[in-house]
């Protein structure tokens, strides 16, 4: 008797398969591209009740919650084709410098297509769940004692040398994958949101969202923009002052960056939807992330909560009352998972004492005693 080999990939005909497959026709892949992917993107768009309500009547707030992706960050939209494209240029290594999630994402997705991945972090400057990441993966970690301008820097001289892909958001890959944040933000809601609300740390990520936007205009599936509104956190705030941040410092190590590479992406994106780039505090940072916490019921690394900050910000003076008569709708980025940072989570909070196993002292310490 004949057995016959049953396929080992159960048919998933209807599933989601991953950013480039499911935006193939806007990406610079061919046929011949082998695809790296994990499944990324499709993170959902979550309406909050409570910022809708901080806002105004007529303000309908969503959150994309970009912890969702398979490495916990949006960084995985861009590191998908990244990683495709090096495969398909026989690379053997890739190369980035990170404050945390891009690492995670390139050893994560290097794993996967087999190639070895180096990456070099800011020192003491990188939340654990993300230095874990890039070590359980498989990476070489580089810890470097400078900050992560000086890594990016390092990074560039590395890659002039040596036949290394670099995969950080200066890669063209890196922007055309993340730009699909903003196709399924319009697939979503039907139309582009009014008001488009991000965290700025090297600002690949606005100016990959503004060209999503921009390319949904011209296919015509949308037919306005957004305004694009991005936060830094007034420590690390180089393009709201229009100079370099020698020493950037904020609790939320994902944007502590001095001098982003795509500085000018930023500026056009604000300029041209005429929107603007400001800072927020490390405190409003992390009332934002409270509030999502306790009340949307959605975990986000501090970094994230930047957009919400901003949104905050914004509202107090009046933005939205004084613009618009119409239904306003807001889009908040929320780009990494609270997972990401523990450290940051359980200093924000008083640590409950161990109790003894008695039933009265714990009653009492929940507040059912
Ligand atoms: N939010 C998170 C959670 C990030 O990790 C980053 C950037 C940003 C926002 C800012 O995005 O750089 O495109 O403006 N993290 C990079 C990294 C720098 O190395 O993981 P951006």
């Amino acid at each position: 008797m004949t057995l016959r080999r049953r396929s080992r990939r159960v048919s998933q005909s209807n599933a989601w398969p991953g950013v480039i497959e499911a935006y193939r026709s806007y990406l610079p892949v061919s046929a011949t591209t082998p695809i790296i992917s994990l499944l990324e993107g499709n993170t959902p768009l979550i309406y909050s009740r409570q910022l809708s309500q901080a806002i105004g009547p007529r303000a309908q707030v969503y959150l994309k919650y970009e912890g969702m992706n398979p490495t916990g960050s949006f960084k995985d939209r861009g590191m998908t084709l990244a990683i495709s494209k090096a495969v398909e240029a026989k690379s053997v290594a890739v190369l980035c410098a990170s404050t945390g999630n891009t690492s995670a994402a390139a050893s994560a997705y290097a794993a996967r297509a087999g190639l070895r991945s180096i990456v070099l972090i800011p020192s003491g400057n990188i939340a654990l769940g993300k230095l874990s990441q890039a070590l359980i993966h498989g990476a070489k970690v580089a810890p470097v004692e400078a900050n992560f301008d000086a890594c990016l820097a390092l990074a560039k001289s590395l890659v002039n040398n040596h036949p290394i892909t670099l995969v950080n958001s200066i890669n063209p890959y890196r922007i055309e994958g993340q730009k699909t944040c903003a196709f399924e933000i319009c697939d979503a809601l039907g139309q582009a949101p009014d008001y488009h609300f991000t965290p700025v740390g090297n600002a690949g990520n606005i100016t990959a969202q503004w060209k999503g936007y921009k390319e949904y205009r011209q296919h015509r599936k949308i037919d306005r923009l957004p305004v694009m509104l991005g936060f830094q956190a007034e420590g690390a705030a180089p393009i709201v002052h229009g100079a370099v941040v020698k020493n950037p410092k904020t609790i939320a190590t994902a944007i502590r960056i001095g001098n982003p590479a795509s500085w000018q992406g930023a500026l056009t994106a604000t300029q041209e939807s005429e929107g603007a780039i400001q800072a927020v505090s490390d405190a409003q940072i992390l009332e934002a992330y409270r509030l999502l916490a306790n009340h949307d019921g959605v975990f986000a690394e501090p970094a994230s909560a930047a957009s919400v900050a901003g949104l905050l910000q914004l509202a107090r003076t009046g933005y939205f009352t004084s613009r618009k008569k119409r239904q306003t709708t807001v889009v908040c980025i929320l780009t990494g998972h609270g997972l990401k940072d523990p450290g940051c989570a359980i200093d924000s909070i008083t640590m409950p004492k161990p109790l003894p196993p008695s039933l009265s002292a714990v009653s009492k310490a929940v507040g059912l005693g």
